[in-house]
């Protein structure tokens, strides 16, 4: 679990906030889902780390993608860890059956846990439901403070660098602002970015202190697969370095 510094209010240092190994996770929602199997291996061959997995219920977004069993399929085909992004209203009824299904990583939007205490509630929905680790989102529009008060209780921040729904749209460069507020409060957990990344922004991303990096159009439209994965990689750890 993260931890945030309450004894001081000076910025932590450059390795604390440099602590978490880049993590590239290629976002299945851009893949050929009627060759799921195949997409899965590719993604692995390509030297991707996790798996992004993008569970829409067409209420918390106008989309609608996999529910469990498919997740639980894609768990079947994969040796890398699946990070299970719900965009969905009711996430603590599904923690069980996303649990079973395989997730490793179970994130939840705090626009549908508004309170501390309903955002408790997931979380420990999540952890007794036996998922290893606990991720909480927030969309381009809504303010990061929503998720401060259980910064020391999650695995993973999700900034949103667009309105979760689709892929392919375009990064939104002022949620960087939340990235760098995270990491100035001393949160030393693992933050995610999701939507638009590129070879031009993901850069952007893991200069500001994000260590955990999402794509889908990116990775699965690149001419060649594992040539991308591996310029992110780099781009990541050049723009950390210099940040
Ligand atoms: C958006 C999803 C993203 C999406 C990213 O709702 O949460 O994971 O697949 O796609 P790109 O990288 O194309 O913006
Ligand atoms: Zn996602």
């Amino acid at each position: 679990m993260a931890s945030i510094r309450t004894s001081s209010g000076s910025a932590p240092s450059a390795a604390r906030m440099q602590a978490n190994d880049i993590v590239i996770a290629p976002s299945l929602l851009s893949c050929d889902f009627a060759r799921i199997a195949q997409e899965v291996a590719r993604v692995e061959e390509a030297g991707a780390d996790w798996h992004h997995v993008d569970v829409m219920d067409g209420h918390f977004v106008p989309n609608l993608t996999i529910g469990p069993p498919v997740v639980a399929k894609i768990h079947g085909a994969a040796r890398l860890p699946l990070d299970v992004h719900l965009m969905i209203t009711d996430p603590d009824a599904f923690a069980e059956p996303f649990a079973r299904a395989g997730a490793d990583t179970l994130t939840f939007h705090a626009e549908v846990r508004r309170e501390t205490r309903a955002q408790r509630e997931t979380i420990a929905a999540f952890r007794s439901a036996g998922v290893p680790r606990v991720g909480i989102a927030v969309n381009p529009d809504t303010e990061i403070e929503a998720v401060a008060d259980v910064l020391d209780e999650v695995d993973m921040v999700l900034v949103m660098s667009v309105f979760p729904g689709f892929g392919g749209q375009s990064f939104l460069p002022h949620v960087l602002d939340k990235v760098r507020w995270l990491r100035r409060r001393g949160y030393d957990g693992r933050i995610e970015m999701d939507g638009g990344l590129n070879p031009e922004t993901l850069p952007l991303c893991a200069a500001a202190g994000a260590d955990t990096l999402v794509a889908g159009s990116a990775v699965f439209g690149a001419p060649d697969m594992t040539q991308r994965i591996r310029e992110f990689r780099a781009g990541a750890r050049a723009a950390r370095a210099s940040s």
